[in-house]
């Protein structure tokens, strides 16, 4: 039986199952490994089932045993991982594509309302007892025939990407691109995008400018998109009217020029937070050890 490291605790029905098919080392008291713990657990372990609060990189896999050659990412983002690194030493690294699309959905969505809508004023008001209904009482943008978002709200569709979908993908959408040509007609954004280095700080000081006085951004994709003393000051001016975050630079800490700011709404990285997702991914990423442990190789390998 295959010897694997499990470095979280999963849902219940999850570390079951992974239990069934490998010889799991679980993680019961869900503590955070150090690098260091991380690299002694997996000792003789064949694979490693990690998250994306593991740090995995280039030194971290180099000392990892010979026995180690496949790290199974429960995400669909692995840039928690150096995958150079990982080939070089021949571990193939995969992830968990598709099964959480409606989950980070529901979240992306909720980020534009909330954001949109000033929820978390809103929260705070009627939290405190002290609020007056009145004819102007936190008037927030409406989505109606803004540009870009989600069909589901009426909204027009841009998008930029590295090539133009087909007509099928792009259902109607107005492709840039570039991404000043998107910025530009911005009215509400949703970085969606993975986490590269092309990608990093895309948001930033030169970047916001691009986008109409007022526009809506939102984030829940990876944190590193976003330059935050450049975002913080775009919000300080106005020229950005509200930001939604599910992921953030330095997770859990917040960078505090935010807290300060009312037109930010923030959740913890609840992206695929469900127990449907949650199990879906787990489930994916023993399915992925246990076809490279099968086959040697795996669909979802991303090195
Ligand atoms: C979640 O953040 C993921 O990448 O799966």
């Amino acid at each position: 039986m295959k010897k694997i490291l499990i470095t979280r605790r999963l849902l219940r029905a999850c570390e079951e199952r992974a239990s069934k098919n490998f010889d799991a080392k679980l993680n019961s008291n869900d503590e955070l490994y150090s690098q260091k713990k991380l690299i002694e657990l997996s000792e003789g372990c064949n694979g490693i089932l990690t998250s994306i609060t593991d740090k995995i990189d280039e030194e971290t896999i180099n000392k990892l045993s010979d026995t180690v050659k496949i790290i199974s990412n429960i995400a669909v983002g692995f840039g928690n991982i150096d995958l150079e690194a990982a080939k070089k030493r021949s571990i193939i690294v995969t992830n968990t594509p598709d099964v959480l699309t409606d989950a980070t959905t529901e979240i992306a969505m909720l980020l534009i309302l909330g954001a949109a809508r000033r929820a978390s004023e809103g929260i705070e008001q009627a939290k405190s007892s002290q609020w007056i209904w009145s004819h102007d009482f936190l008037i927030g943008k409406q989505l109606t025939g803004a540009k870009l978002g989600i069909r589901a709200f009426g909204m027009i569709i841009h998008y930029h990407n590295r090539s133009k979908l087909s007509a099928t993908l792009e259902m109607g959408a107005t492709y840039h691109d570039s991404i000043k040509g998107l910025f530009s007609i911005s009215d509400f954004l949703s970085i969606n995008c993975p986490a590269t280095k092309e990608t990093e700080n895309i948001i930033n000081a030169e970047t916001l400018e691009y986008f109409p006085t007022g526009a809506i951004i939102t984030n829940s994709a990876r944190g590193d998109m976003i330059d935050d003393k450049a975002m913080i000051d775009a919000l300080n001016k106005r020229k950005i009217y509200a930001l939604g975050l599910d992921v953030y630079k330095g997770e859990p800490n917040l960078n505090p020029g935010y807290l300060n700011i009312k037109d930010v709404f923030i959740l913890p990285h609840l992206g695929s937070a469900t127990k449907e997702t949650r199990t879906a991914m787990a489930n994916l990423a023993i399915d992925n050890l246990d076809e490279f442990f099968k086959t040697g190789n795996c669909k979802n390998k991303v090195n």
